[in-house]
């Protein structure tokens, strides 16, 4: 394990407010932040999240709103970071593509290129797809049609600057195959099936150049280029950079340099499937023009759908995740989302499938663990947890076996977690020992026990159910911080303080 860790979730673009599709990425990125501070310690890990704000997009919105763009983005930008705050999101650092920081970066890393002769000047003659700001060589287009979004793409004739992709495309296949020799890693870009995508891709198709600049009178509002005062900079050659102009800088020698993007930093990239081409063929290649270690890891996660339908404005689908989080809370909405889904596959939202978690899941499995466990322990033992070692205890089977698992599982968390970001798995495991236990109690029957006046079995019982809660709520930390916190309030010390039901049923009215 590296000893330190740099996170990051994508730029989103302020042309809209924030909905779930955004938060989803920025609860996991937080997720993988929480547990390598717990492993780690805080000083190690760096979480970044942003916003993009140059392009057409934001252009186009900008004067649909009436406003300038500065102002628009500087309205819009607040709705994330307010966002952010609300969900208690930990990022260390937010970056605006707008800030000088970003926009220094970027022209050194264009005229770092130009200069290397990696950038060039052509006339381009083609399709463009003014939504998607991307050009589309003839044969990837059938019907004029954009093979993304599916609108009518627009013929046009201009003169651009263009990134050689092509004169990387053996390297990176390369790159790719070689780094999953290494042993102990799986795959540089995940899941394995985005990685052999991308990978079919570059062995059967012939890299296009990458088209990096848009004219200033079709497009002002961008970053100008270094070597053109008629252009400005294509927004995805932009916004990669932020990545690196966040948390560092080029020397006079043209030598990037960062305490987070330099050797033996642990790198993930977090993005949606969506965008695993700019992040797995653009970015590599950017990189490796400018002379910088490439990431670690870039995952690619699913899609939320709302009825097997994405969610859109012309639908009318957009779910706000504030009002999720004011309906159900934070961790409740954090454990859907990651509990739910496996990372990498789509999803189907809705508030059904939230209450059916919650009444499962949390009430009648974690919740009911709790309050027995607290109740037991008023009634049994004043209030006063017995002050055993389950360790120096024998138990029967089930109790030993519940003791095996609560030790083994820091170590399975860190297998689901620590490259594959298999949350849900991670919480399948949690919510195993959370299963056995409540099992061992209806086994057990400690009325029983307290019946027959087996005082001694009775409190290593009941210690063996605190112990279990506790390594529940301290593993459960980086998922769900509030609830690690409340159960460590209610069971931290020796004595009990029994709270209210964490999550008391949701009862499902009938229309
Ligand atoms: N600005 C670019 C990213 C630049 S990163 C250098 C962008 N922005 S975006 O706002 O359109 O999308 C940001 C992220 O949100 C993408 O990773 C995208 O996959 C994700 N999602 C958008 N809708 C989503 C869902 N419905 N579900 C899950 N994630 C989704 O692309």
């Amino acid at each position: 394990m590296s000893n330190k860790f740099y996170i990051t979730t994508p730029i989103y673009y302020v042309n809209a407010s924030p909905h779930i599709g955004h938060s989803y990425t920025n609860i996991a990125a937080d997720t993988l932040a929480r547990l390598n501070r717990k492993i780690l310690g805080n000083d190690n890990v760096w979480f970044l999240t942003g916003t993009d704000e140059h392009g057409q997009k934001i252009q186009k919105a900008a004067d649909e709103a009436k406003l300038s763009t500065g102002e628009f983005v500087d309205k819009v930008v607040v709705q994330f970071q307010e966002l952010w705050k609300k969900l208690e999101i930990s990022n260390n650092d937010f970056i605006r593509t707008t800030q000088d920081r970003h926009i220094r970066t970027v022209q050194k890393a264009l005229q770092i290129v130009y200069e290397k002769g990696d950038i060039y000047e052509d006339k381009y003659e083609g399709w463009y797809c003014i939504p998607c700001e991307t050009f589309w060589p003839k044969t990837q287009v059938t019907d004029n049609l954009c093979p993304d979004c599916k609108r009518p793409l627009e013929n046009i004739s201009e003169t651009n600057f263009f990134f050689k992709l092509s004169k990387y495309q053996d390297w990176l296949i390369k790159y790719i195959k070689d780094i999953d020799k290494n042993p102990g890693r799986i795959h540089y870009i995940q899941p394995a099936s985005r990685r052999n995508e991308v990978l079919s891709f570059l062995e059967n198709n012939k890299l296009e150049d990458l088209c990096i600049s848009r004219p200033i009178e079709r497009l002002s509002w961008g970053i100008p280029l270094p070597f053109s005062c008629k252009h400005v900079t294509y927004v995805w050659f932009d916004a990669l950079i932020n990545y690196i102009s966040a948390v560092g800088e080029f020397d006079n020698k043209n030598i990037y340099r960062s305490v987070w993007w330099d050797k033996g930093v642990k790198v993930v990239h977090l993005v949606g499937k969506d965008i695993l081409r700019h992040h797995a063929i653009y970015w590599p290649i950017m990189l490796e023009a400018l002379g910088i270690r490439q990431p670690d890891t870039i995952f690619a996660h699913g899609w939320w759908m709302i009825n097997e339908d994405k969610m859109s404005k012309s639908l009318g689908n957009v779910v706000n995740p504030i009002e999720m989080v004011d309906k159900f809370g934070i961790d409740v909405y954090r454990y859907f989302l990651l509990r739910d889904v496996p990372f990498g596959l789509d999803g189907n939202f809705s508030q059904e499938a939230i209450i059916k978690r919650f009444n499962g899941d949390l009430a009648n499995d974690l919740g009911n663990l709790i309050y027995r466990t607290l109740t037991m322990a008023e009634k049994y033992c004043a209030g006063i947890i017995p002050d055993l070692d389950v360790y120096k205890i024998k138990y029967d089977p089930s109790g030993e076996n519940i003791k095996a698992k609560m030790q083994s599982l820091p170590k399975d968390l860190l297998a689901a977690l620590s490259w594959n970001n298999d949350f849900s798995l991670a919480l399948e495991k949690v919510w195993e020992v959370i299963g056995i236990t409540n099992k061992y109690v209806e086994e057990t029957k400690p009325w029983n026990l307290a019946k027959e006046a087996k005082e001694q079995q009775l409190k290593a019982f009941i210690r063996l159910l605190v112990q279990a809660i506790r390594t529940v709520g301290q593993q459960i930390a980086p998922f769900m911080p509030k609830t690690a916190e409340a159960i460590i309030l209610q069971l931290g010390g020796r004595e009990i303080k029994k709270g209210a039901p964490l999550f008391p049923r949701i009862e499902i009215k009938k229309e």
